[in-house]
């Protein structure tokens, strides 16, 4: 078998170069794949490989003295491969992946990857453990459900972005080192900037309410950091943060956009020809969300939580003021069922530049939207839009007015009501795609102790 040497045959006819997700384009053809083996097994005298390129997944057989080579005998998964042949459909009964199969006549290898103790199924075993991991998460990523969720990610940011320009709000890029803070010291990331004290950003609302006199309405995709001390599955030191910010509208239009990019951008995932198909296989049971969602108000929400005996914090029952913290507000959500806008929360648990509701002055015009499974996936609200409150309100939170001299500015040079929202890819994505944490929704999770690769 050793002697065993495979030639191209020349007289075949020239290998179209393809992308697997192309490949219904090529039935009857022949073409050169170029990918990872991403399984491998050898029965009855045939080779099946399983490739993948990043575009999808192909099945390739190889027969006769090809799969009796001692290339074949030795290959190993995740070697890298350019492989010829024909694209035949499959006949009724058989399966793989896009109902093809590729009859390979050649290949040729690119990279040997190890075997033995180095070898890939050593590296990232499937009884690993979580942060061996995440130790491996460049392998790790390789694998299918975390590549899904990938490509589901990359549908929504497209999607998100096709709904904001139908809505014609336009795209800014603001810094990520700043000098202020926006949702409370103490999840504030420190830094050194050329010796003065700088932070990494924990929101862009800040920025983006500052662009509506120039540009009108905006929005921004843009990395937000938070040191968070909580080890829970739906935190993240570092995330991408969806964030909008519109100008001359009332809380009820906010409302009414929310709805929109929420069932839009879903809508448009669901229709994309890679993404769709893959959160039917990553969450079977998902169930787009219409509009109109459920709206109830914070107070509402503490009747109903004391009604089902779900405490508070300290284990009694919820009173005016109460932080309806992450448990409580999961299993209020996961019991209803249905996405739920939470609106007008008390001022003293939410953000400074929150506006209050001209009805009731203890609580704000603010909304967090609530999806089973996650809880919390947005945070928006309408800001404060006369200096003098803004002042009071700063001061009251301890903040030192100075460095915020530019935000409050705009409340000088032609203030106008004006309200925004952020929402959490990795939320979102973790209800979309049924992941048990946020951390299988990011590329590269940074968390509390988690820093690499
Ligand atoms: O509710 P948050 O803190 O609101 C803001 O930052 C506002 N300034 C946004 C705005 O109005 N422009 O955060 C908004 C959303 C949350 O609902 C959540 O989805 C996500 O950001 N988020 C996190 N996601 C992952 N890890 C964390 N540590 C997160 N903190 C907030």
């Amino acid at each position: 078998l050793d002697l065993i040497e495979i030639n191209e045959d020349a007289s075949l006819p020239a290998a179209v170069p393809i992308k697997v997700r192309n490949v219904q384009d090529h039935l009857e053809t022949r073409v050169v794949v170029q990918g990872w083996v991403h399984r491998f097994r050898l029965q009855k005298g045939l080779a099946f490989l399983t490739i993948r390129d990043g575009s999808g997944l192909i099945q390739a057989v190889l027969s006769g003295d090809l799969a009796k080579w001692k290339v074949t005998q030795q290959l190993t998964l995740e070697s890298t491969i350019a492989i010829k042949g024909m694209v035949h459909k499959l006949p009724e009964g058989k399966t793989a992946p896009g109902g093809v199969e590729l009859q390979a006549d050649f290949y040729q290898v690119i990279g040997l990857a190890p075997a033995g103790d180095d070898s890939i199924t050593n590296k990232v075993p499937s009884d690993a453990s979580p942060s061996l991991l995440m130790d491996n998460r460049h392998l790790a990523l390789r694998g299918d459900a975390l590549s899904a969720v990938m490509k589901v990610r990359a549908a929504l940011l497209k999607s998100v972005r096709r709904f904001f320009d139908e809505e014609n709000l336009t795209e800014v890029t603001p810094p990520c080192m700043v000098q202020t803070q926006v949702e409370g010291g103490s999840t504030l990331f420190k830094m050194s900037y050329y010796g003065e004290d700088a932070f990494l950003t924990q929101s862009s609302q800040l920025y983006l309410e500052t662009c509506l006199p120039s540009l009108g309405d905006v929005y921004c995709i843009q990395e937000s950091f938070r040191a968070e001390q909580s080890h829970t599955r739906r935190h993240l030191s570092e995330y991408t943060h969806i964030e909008s910010e519109l100008a001359f509208i009332s809380f009820d239009d906010m409302l009414n956009h929310l709805e929109r990019l929420l069932t839009k951008s879903v809508e448009y995932v669901l229709a994309d020809p890679i993404a769709g198909p893959l959160v039917k296989q990553l969450n079977p049971n998902f169930v787009a969300p219409k509009q109109p969602f459920k709206r109830m108000e914070y107070i509402q929400a503490l009747e109903w939580l004391n009604e089902h005996e779900i405490p508070n914090e300290e284990g009694e029952k919820f009173k005016f003021g109460d932080d309806i913290a992450e448990a409580a507000e999961r299993r209020m959500v996961d019991t209803i069922g249905v996405p739920i806008f939470l609106i007008r929360f008390p001022a003293e648990i939410k953000s400074f530049y929150m506006k209050r509701c001209k009805d009731d002055p203890r609580v704000t015009e603010s909304v967090d939207v609530l999806m089973p499974n996650v809880g919390e996936i947005v945070g928006g609200s309408m800001r404060m839009e006369d200096y003098d409150e803004l002042m009071t309100s700063m001061k009251k939170e301890g903040l030192d007015p100075t460095p915020y001299y530019w935000f409050l500015d705009l409340r000088k040079y032609g203030t106008c009501p004006h309200g925004g929202y952020g929402l959490g890819t990795e939320r979102i994505l973790a209800w979309l795609c049924d992941r048990f944490t946020v951390r299988d929704c990011s590329l590269y999770p940074r968390f509390t102790g988690r820093c690499k690769p």
